[in-house]
């Protein structure tokens, strides 16, 4: 099986996974979706919650799970299989000379890929960051979506075949819209045959139980650290909103260096000095840097 673009997951719950009303919620409308026989999609900022949650839905479908990340470089037969008899493959060393190679796979291949395997077998394909991956790539869940028929590109013998989706087969996208750079826009006649749920940073219970989750940091602690990068995400003077990846953060590296979530411990300070001023600018914006490190005092005496 080609190892490049996804995995095969058996279907389990996921450690540590925090389940408050706020996502069982979420889950319950995207269940009752994917009841209804629709795919579902969640859109969303990065640190949303989107892949963890397509996870968790898949965990209680119960099926098999696919999981596959969009990527500019994905064909048709990568996700479908196909006879790729001459293939080209970048290869980045980054350690030697940072030079980009291109190394020729000349490995005659006729493999079964994921997205084959799941309408096959009815597993539950998750599609994670999906508009990452070109339209013409992606064109193939046009049938599989609609017809559920995927329609295999000609083949070993040079003869276009057709599959019969297996009736338990389903599938959850993800994707971020606030990403520019090499995303595609125009995937609009597939988000047609989806169901589309926003999603917003989680609400403050939700996010005070990751903390403490990930961390094993008391409530009291986890919950000052989650105020004051709330009060950052709220305050709108990020070029980048600060994510609930911020706070997991700040709340492992106060775990390690054995900080209190408090104003006057200075490890503290620093930390989240240090974390969420890079987390929320871009590289060498240090004028904005400065601005955030500015609030995250204020806001760090007023909410710890
Ligand atoms: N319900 C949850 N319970 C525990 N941790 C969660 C939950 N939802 C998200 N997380 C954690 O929050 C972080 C961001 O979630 P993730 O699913 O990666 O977001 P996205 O895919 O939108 O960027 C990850 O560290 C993830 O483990
Ligand atoms: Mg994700």
């Amino acid at each position: 099986m080609n190892e490049e673009f996804g995995t095969v997951l058996e279907p389990r719950a996921l450690p540590d996974f925090v389940e408050t009303k706020f996502i069982k919620t979420l889950t319950e409308r995207a269940m009752g979706y994917i009841t209804a026989g629709f795919p579902v999609h969640f859109r969303g900022a990065s640190g949303t919650g989107k892949t963890t949650l397509a996870l968790h839905v898949a965990s209680k479908i119960g099926r098999s799970v696919v999981l596959m990340h969009g990527d500019e470089e994905f064909t048709t037969s990568n996700l479908v299989g196909g006879e790729n008899g001459y293939r080209m493959r970048k290869v980045i060393d980054r350690f030697v000379s940072r030079v980009l190679k291109v190394e020729e796979d000349l490995v005659k291949r006729w493999v079964d890929n994921r997205l084959t395997i799941a309408c096959k077998y009815g597993f539950t394909l998750i599609y994670d960051e999906f508009t990452r991956s070109r339209p013409e790539a992606n064109n193939i869940l046009l049938s599989i979506l609609q017809e559920r028929i995927l329609d295999c590109p000609a083949g070993r013998d040079g003869e276009e075949t057709y599959l019969r989706v297996d009736p338990n087969f389903t599938a959850i996208f993800t994707s971020n819209p606030e990403e520019y750079a090499g995303v595609h826009r125009s995937q609009d006649a597939l988000r047609d045959r989806m169901i589309t749920m926003d999603l917003d940073h989680f609400d403050e219970e939700t996010e005070v139980g990751i903390v403490r989750a990930k961390s094993g940091l008391p409530q009291k602690e986890a919950e000052r650290i989650v105020k004051v990068v709330r009060a950052l995400r709220e305050s709108g003077k990020c070029e980048f909103a600060p994510t609930i990846r911020g706070s997991i953060m700040i709340a492992k590296s106060l775990k390690v260096l054995n900080g209190r979530a408090r104003a006057s411990s200075a490890v503290f300070r620093q930390v989240c000095q240090d974390i969420l001023a890079s987390e929320t600018s871009r590289v060498g914006s240090k004028t904005n840097q400065a601005k955030v490190r500015e609030l995250v005092k204020q806001l760090v005496s007023r909410h710890a």
